[in-house]
């Protein structure tokens, strides 16, 4: 029988990689997409896949469809926790054999945007996927993704004989997306207009060398793949539950690197005058992107540390970057962001 996979945020930049490299690459397997608004080119597009609508509220549509499933992946909105929860319900329920789940969080979690002396300087520590899993459980409840992680930890503690979950875990991604939805990733592009916005003026806060890890989206699906078709085997020898915690970096760029690049690209198209990055204070860089319910999200983007390492993707099947750099590939990225200024 063909293996079920149950996938959600098919129309998101992630989500939208995900379903497009599984159905391209699987024809054979049986994908179900959740979907709460359709493309409308998605039916020709992707022909065999069958639509269920509803949101990540849908808890009941959730449920069934995890059951129904043997791997669910699970994307777009890492931080949802009914929607999780309603999966796992699903999951959990009696079925022949145990299920795979597989969810996006992201290395936000161990950045060390609440550590206002970090800000702006790099952090010695690199996380492994292998050798700090203790210690990302561990995590204070203000790290980023946590509360979908705590939930995943507890799940798979409690329930590791009935289910089987893998963490997956990417750094900031760029390159473009493969789905019908939102094609292109956040950082590079929310840092592009906030200089547009602001003036044309490149900043950075501290000395500039925080650094934060990167992937290319299609290194990042290329990971997907080994996982989803672990979990298509029956588990294929994979880390799994306690084991099964991936990230997914390739390369790890100071902040005044990423900038400069921006800046350079930005100049080369007459948007900005002077390449010349500017220090900025911490009253300034709060004031960059503010949103309210997110009055950090600066610190985050643009002067904390988030260093990790795949080596767990790196032992398993030897991983590395087949994909662009990162200082190589933004220019399209960056162009399309400032379009819409
Ligand atoms: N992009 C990165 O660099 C990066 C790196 C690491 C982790 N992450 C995390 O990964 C997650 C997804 O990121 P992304 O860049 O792929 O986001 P995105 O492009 O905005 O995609 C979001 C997807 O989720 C769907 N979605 C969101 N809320 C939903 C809801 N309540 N009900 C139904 N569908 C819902 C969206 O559907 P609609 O099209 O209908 O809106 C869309 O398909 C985020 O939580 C982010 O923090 C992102």
């Amino acid at each position: 029988m063909a293996p079920k996979l149950f996938i959600t945020g098919g129309t998101g930049y992630i989500g939208g990689s995900v379903l497009h490299t599984v159905v391209t690459s699987h024809p054979e397997y049986e994908v179900t997409a959740l979907l709460r608004t359709i493309p409308a080119t998605f039916s020709t597009t992707y022909p065999n896949v069958k639509i269920v609508k509803g949101d990540y509220d849908s808890s009941a549509i959730l449920t069934e469809e995890a059951y129904k499933a043997d791997v669910v992946i699970h994307n777009g909105d890492s931080d949802h926790e009914p929607s999780l929860n309603a999966l796992i319900r699903g999951l959990l329920l009696p079925r022949p054999t145990p299920g795979y789940l597989l969810h996006l969080s992201g290395t936000g979690i161990v950045a060390d945007w609440s550590s206002i002396p970090s800000l702006g300087h790099p952090n010695p520590k690199i996380w492994s996927d292998i050798n700090d899993l203790d210690e990302i459980r561990a995590l204070p409840d203000n790290a980023f993704h946590r509360n979908t992680e705590k939930i995943l930890h507890a799940t798979a503690a409690a329930n590791g004989d009935r289910i089987n979950i893998a963490i997956i875990c990417p750094p900031d991604i760029y390159g473009k997306g493969k789905g019908l939805g939102k094609t292109w990733s956040a950082l590079a592009p929310m840092f592009a207009r906030e200089v547009v916005n602001s003036g044309g003026e490149m900043f950075y806060y501290g000395e500039g060398t925080n650094t934060r890890s990167w992937v290319h989206i299609d290194d990042l699906m290329g990971v997907y793949l080994k996982v989803v078709e672990a979990a298509v085997a029956g588990g294929g020898g994979f880390g799994w539950n306690k084991e099964g915690y991936y990230f997914a970096s390739t390369q790890e760029h100071t902040h005044l690197a990423v900038a400069n690049a921006i800046a350079s690209i930005l100049k080369s198209h007459n948007i900005i005058k002077d390449i010349t990055p500017v220090q900025i204070s911490l009253d300034q860089l709060d004031s960059k992107i503010y949103i309210p319910s997110w009055p950090y999200l600066a610190r985050y983007l643009f002067a904390s540390n988030s260093r990790t390492r795949a080596e767990r993707a790196e032992k398993l099947w030897g991983y590395k970057a087949s994909a662009p750099w990162l200082l190589e590939a933004l220019e399209e990225e960056v162009l399309d962001a400032v379009k819409k200024v």
